[in-house]
């Protein structure tokens, strides 16, 4: 397999085993009684310091526990006028660099710098990930395809799920030379046993299911396989007849016997060849009152439908997310306006919609869902974590790092103001807020 190189690298390759575990100091917990000093017992926290060390300090509590990890890091952009530094230049990264890489740490460049400063926290995030867990990681343009090969060599390229344009500014970036960017990328990575829980089906797609029976609404889909793999020495099995009353509309697979009124139909390809079905007897015979017979106009025969429902056994119906995410709810501009109603202007630059990470936390079906952000900025994934909570009443909780000195003023109070309800937000949930400590201690909990 193909790997990055870069100035440093041998630097910092294992550089995480030696990051020394640090103890969190629990500052204060905060509920719907405000904050105090007692601990809360909430599974909820944000912690105020360096991610490399806080994710080494929750190592022996939570390796191998996340569920799911949503991280926004700095973009390497270059454009050092916004609120929070940008993590390469920042002096106390700059400082690790050259602690870590040495005398060469001078002679490194911007991209360089990004991936050593990358490159040992996204192995401990590897290691606190679930085996069952998914990872997904906002970026543009300037560091996308380093991000790319450094994460197919910690996460393995085979759990590499997609590079998702999620469309942030649907007018395109007007100060981009040639091509007006409309786009960002969320690269998704899987852990080995991650399974998908999809998405709920968008609203524009339900309106194809304008059929109705007392199931509720439905569409037809052929049962006959269509494209490849569709012809019967395919899939040999596959291959079985039906029998169809005219009169009374009944229907079964395999008869014995082919009875007055009953005609048989056969997956028939359209050049009249033998073709397959895309279900078993067995499911056939088990959902017979989910399939319905239709004479094909032009062909003037019979074929076997599958009523495809739009909910089923009381749940709504989910489907694989696409490749690119649009919607308002995505844009830059959202997720601006959704932090400025509650912390007001001036206060965060580049807050991502909560919107973007609900859609993240969907893929996820436990209910219990353990949510990590070390890039934590505004708190957004806190808030994505508590919203999806109040909407579908589960029970998932986050952890997020902050580095910047407004980690209480801006990170933990846009989460205690969402916890209080501000603004018409929802009520509830809980959280404690830590500090690392200095020192080489190890972490007890
Ligand atoms: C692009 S912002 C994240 C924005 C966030 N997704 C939101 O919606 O508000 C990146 C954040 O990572 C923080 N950061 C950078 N380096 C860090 C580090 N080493 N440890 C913890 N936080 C860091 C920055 O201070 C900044 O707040």
């Amino acid at each position: 397999m193909p790997e990055l190189n870069w100035v440093g690298k041998d630097k910092v390759i294992t550089h995480h085993l030696d990051v020394p575990y640090r103890v969190l100091e629990r500052q204060y917990s905060f509920d719907e009684t405000g904050q105090h000093s007692e601990d809360n017992g909430s599974e909820n926290m944000i912690i105020h310091g360096d991610n490399l060390e806080a994710l080494k300090a929750l190592l022996p509590r939570y390796e191998g526990r996340i569920d799911c990890i949503y991280i926004d890091p700095p973009y390497n952009t270059g454009n050092e006028g916004w609120v929070y530094s940008d993590a390469v230049n920042d002096p106390r990264i700059k400082k690790w660099l050259g602690q870590v890489v040495g005398k060469e740490s001078e002679d490194l460049s911007r991209h360089d710098k990004w991936l050593c400063m990358m490159y040992p926290r996204l192995r401990l995030l590897q290691r606190l990930l679930a085996p069952t867990g998914v990872i997904f990681i906002s970026i543009d343009d300037n560091e996308a395809a380093n991000l790319k090969l450094i994460c197919d060599e910690v996460f393995g390229a085979t759990c590499f799920v997609a590079d998702i344009a999620v469309v942030n500014n649907l007018s395109g970036r007007s100060d981009a030379k040639y091509i007006a960017t409309a786009h960002e990328h969320l690269m998704m990575y899987r852990g080995p046993e991650f399974v998908s829980n999809g998405v709920a089906m968008p609203d524009k797609d339900r309106e194809t299911y304008k059929l109705r029976d007392e199931l509720g609404g439905y569409r037809l889909l052929g049962l006959r396989k269509t494209g490849s793999n569709s012809r019967r020495e395919d899939r040999p099995g596959l291959f079985y007849s039906f029998s169809y009353n005219v009169v009374s509309g009944e229907l079964k697979v395999d008869p014995a016997s082919t009875g007055v009124d009953e005609i048989t139909i056969l997956p028939r390809l359209s050049d009249g060849s033998d073709g397959r079905w895309r279900w078993g007897r067995e499911t056939a015979q088990e959902r017979i009152n989910e399939l319905e017979v239709k004479l094909v106009k032009g062909r003037n025969e019979y074929d076997v439908y599958q009523k495809d429902y739009v909910t089923r056994n009381g749940e709504g119906k989910r489907v694989k997310p696409k490749s690119v995410w649009q919607g308002s709810e995505f844009s830059s501009g959202a997720g601006t306006r959704e932090f400025q109603k509650i912390m007001g202007k001036g206060m965060f630059e580049t807050p991502k919609p909560s919107a973007l990470i609900e859609y993240c936390l969907s893929q996820v079906s436990k209910p219990d869902c353990l949510v990590l952000d070390s890039f934590a900025g505004s708190g957004t994934t806190a808030h994505a974590v508590l919203k999806a909570n109040a909407t579908d009443g589960q029970n998932r909780s986050f952890i997020l790092v902050e580095l910047g000195d407004y980690a209480d003023t801006v990170t933990a109070e846009r989460v205690r103001r969402v916890i209080k309800g501000f603004k018409g937000t929802h009520k509830g949930d809980n959280m404690s807020v830590s500090e690392i400590t200095g020192g080489g201690g190890v972490l007890v909990l």
